[in-house]
């Protein structure tokens, strides 16, 4: 694992886009794994400004982690409307290009299967973008997932409930079940970038970067990712044991 500390999430942002940014000005049709929350607001701000400053999005492809299941895709709360009018609303992407799970799929286990394939038809994903939970789930793969799951219908924690009721009106909204890609779905893309920022994330980034690799922190399963970065501002670094060798290594030329 690549481990980069950052001042602030700002400046981790903006380190991870210009990643983004260059591997599309590389390669036109890179496929894009994505992710919502807060976390990666800022990266997409910054996105939208490339694409303004004229990097193009029109042969990119995009996949999203996950999705609540039983919300509809104009649900305001649903992934599919986050990611439209965050990211995909201000690029030119062709919306068919974008994938989001269907959050009313009725035959979801056939849902799941279509949406690896899917990916495996697109190349593969060349970069997946992650957060991470406070519980330290990546997508919705909460802890006890297995490190080898795939793309499923998933029950979310009471931790990952509480956590995400801020979007909702009450912790009674959140909708208790996702569609998500599983562990063994996300180590599959050839590049993984997890950010993470503020305190409250400290404990669960010391778990999966410095901790045993277990189902109990799914985003441990990272180390065993060839090529996986990790961006923390300085709050979510805080509690990493190497830290200074963290930067030591990052500042080496
Ligand atoms: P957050 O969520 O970016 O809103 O903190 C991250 C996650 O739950 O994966």
């Amino acid at each position: 694992m690549n481990i980069i500390i950052c001042e602030t999430a700002e400046e981790a942002s903006l380190k991870a886009a210009a990643l983004i940014a260059n591997a599309v000005r590389t390669r036109p049709e890179t496929v894009l794994g994505l992710a919502t929350g807060s976390t990666p607001l800022r990266l997409y701000q910054a996105l939208i400004q490339a694409y303004r400053d004229g990097l193009d999005f029109s042969r990119v492809q995009t996949f999203n982690l996950d999705e609540y299941y039983g919300l509809a895709p104009d649900h305001p709360q649903s992934y599919r409307r986050f990611m439209n009018e965050h990211l995909f609303n201000h690029l030119n992407l062709k919306p068919e290009n974008t994938h989001v799970p269907d959050g009313l799929a009725r035959d979801v286990a056939a849902f799941c299967t279509e949406y690896e394939a899917k990916i495996q038809a697109a190349g593969g994903i060349d970069i997946q973008v992650l957060g991470i939970g406070s519980d330290g789930h990546i997508g919705f793969n909460e802890p006890s997932s297995s490190l080898a799951s795939r793309t499923r219908l998933v029950t979310l924690t009471q931790q990952t409930v509480s956590d995400n009721a801020r979007f909702f009106a009450s912790a009674d909204e959140v909708p208790r079940h996702a569609i998500s890609m599983g562990i063994g779905t996300i180590l599959e893309a050839k590049c993984c970038m997890m950010l993470s920022f503020g305190s409250n994330k400290a404990k669960a980034v010391r778990a999966a970067i410095e901790g045993g690799i277990s189902q109990f922190t799914p985003a441990s399963a990272l180390q065993m990712h060839p090529n996986t970065t990790v961006f923390l501002d300085e709050a979510a670094a805080a509690d990493l044991e190497m830290k200074e060798y963290y930067r030591w290594s990052a500042a080496c030329p």
